[in-house]
């Protein structure tokens, strides 16, 4: 017999996922689906994912076990938001009100806004006041069923204020039960204080940021902005090299504004994902998909940049590419905790089916950040990463945009959020 000490019965859909990582191609579509499937955990992990008369042959509760009846709703894994920038300070409505009325993100760039205008409102931030907002953050994720996160540093841009994001991030990830994985992004944009002296802050981040991360086991991974008038090619490939020897697994802001060989560049460096692809060249998707480099896509960013050319989902799958969809959760190109938006701009904007954008922000979002032994599916021995949907199909994800869906929360085996209420901790 199986203990559980919480269980989840009577799913209209029970999305496992179970199966190959990452899906690719026409493997992308299958969500492994259970009609009116069952769920069970204990001490936090999955043991049971199955069918209703397995379920009751083979299970059996604790005293005290937590129920949830799904009622004839949707259960599947948690959300994994793959490409965030979490820690940051301020906000950008009146840059976004001049973007309305016509300037473009570089002009106003170009003005000393933008990124430098977040990395001036961070910079001035205490630790107390940008835990506050990140801890907020992963609050309204959490209520829109993300269980685990990406965060990349990136507004802060001097040694000490990266490395200080990179620890906040993981802080507010040990307080919360979101679990977040940091990327260091020191490449963000060269700041003002090092106009006319580029070589000088590329150097910055090789000698110092990296080797400081990789020593304080603050990142994971590290990111480079790569695009025109940010760094360059050349410029990301010695920062992503300088990363990989360090520990540090390459990710890259790729080909967003402009076509810029990004693409390219992910597949040599060996890339854990690239991510935006809005102008990626199909010569570059397909050494992508050879190298087995993931393309994390944005929809939310070109959405909100009303970007006339969005990233070629459709090639990607056809070419063999693994793709996750993510939010960028960002204050200047898209900012929203919203994946269930995602998935509606991935299906309505980019062509994908629905359950490919399903299992694109779940298992395969696991596997650019390294964690599909651990999350994604439902499968016995993963964590119990559980999101309860308030529909009786995955379909609603798209057909009903903007609407969350997310009904109940469950993290590591527990209650963290029901009827868009947080419950964690729970009362005394
Ligand atoms: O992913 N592209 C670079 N970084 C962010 C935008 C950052 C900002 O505007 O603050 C992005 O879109
Ligand atoms: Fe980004």
């Amino acid at each position: 017999m199986i203990r559980a000490d919480l269980v989840i019965v009577d799913a209209a859909q029970l999305l496992t996922l179970r199966g190959p990582a990452p899906r690719l191609r026409a493997d992308l579509r299958d969500l492994a689906l259970i009609e009116g499937g069952c769920l069970a955990a204990h001490s936090g992990r999955i043991v049971f994912a199955g069918r209703r008369d397995e379920f009751e042959a083979e299970v059996v509760l604790e005293d005290g076990a937590d129920v949830l009846d799904a009622m004839g709703r949707v259960v599947m894994p948690g959300f994994v938001d793959a490409h965030t920038h979490l820690p940051f300070a301020g906000s950008r409505e009146a840059e976004f009100a001049r973007r309305m009325s016509g300037m473009t993100y570089q002009q106003i760039a170009a003005e000393g806004g933008g990124i430098s205008a977040t990395v001036r409102a961070t910079r001035a931030a205490s630790d107390e006041e940008l835990l506050d907002t990140i801890l907020q953050r992963l609050d309204r994720m959490l209520l829109e069923g993300v269980t685990t996160c990406e965060a990349k540093s990136g507004y802060g841009l001097t040694l000490d204020d990266e490395l200080r994001l990179l620890r906040l991030a993981l802080e507010a990830g040990q307080r919360h039960p979101i679990d977040v994985v940091t990327t260091l992004l020191g490449a963000h944009t060269v700041p003002p204080e090092y106009a006319g002296r580029r070589d000088d802050y590329v150097r910055l981040v090789i000698e110092e940021m990296i080797p400081r991360a990789a020593a304080g086991k603050l990142a994971a991974f590290c990111d480079v902005f790569c695009e025109a008038g940010v760094f360059s090619a050349d410029e990301a490939r010695r920062i992503l090299k300088a990363g990989r020897a360090a520990g540090l697994r390459p990710r890259l802001h790729a080909d967003q504004l402009t076509p810029g060989g990004g693409a390219e560049l992910a597949a040599e460096v060996e890339a854990a994902s690239a991510d935006h692809l809005d102008h990626a060249s199909d010569e570059g998707l397909s050494l992508m998909a050879r190298a087995g480099v993931a393309a994390i896509l944005l929809p939310g960013a070109s959405f909100c940049m009303r970007q006339a050319h969005w990233a070629p989902a459709r090639r990607m799958v056809d070419a063999g590419v693994a793709i996750a969809v993510a939010t960028d959760l960002n204050p200047g190109t898209c900012n929203t905790e919203s994946m269930s938006l995602m998935v509606a701009l991935a299906c309505l904007s980019m062509n994908l089916a629905v359950e490919e954008a399903v299992a694109a922000c779940t298992l395969n979002a696991a596997v650019t950040i390294g964690r599909s032994g651990t999350i994604g599916s439902l499968e016995p021995g993963k964590q119990a990463d559980v999101i309860v949907l308030d529909a009786p199909s995955y379909l609603h994800l798209a057909y009903r945009p903007g609407i969350n869906l997310v009904h109940a929360v469950v993290k590591d085996g527990r209650v963290a959020a029901r009827e868009r209420r947080i419950t964690y901790p729970e009362p005394a």
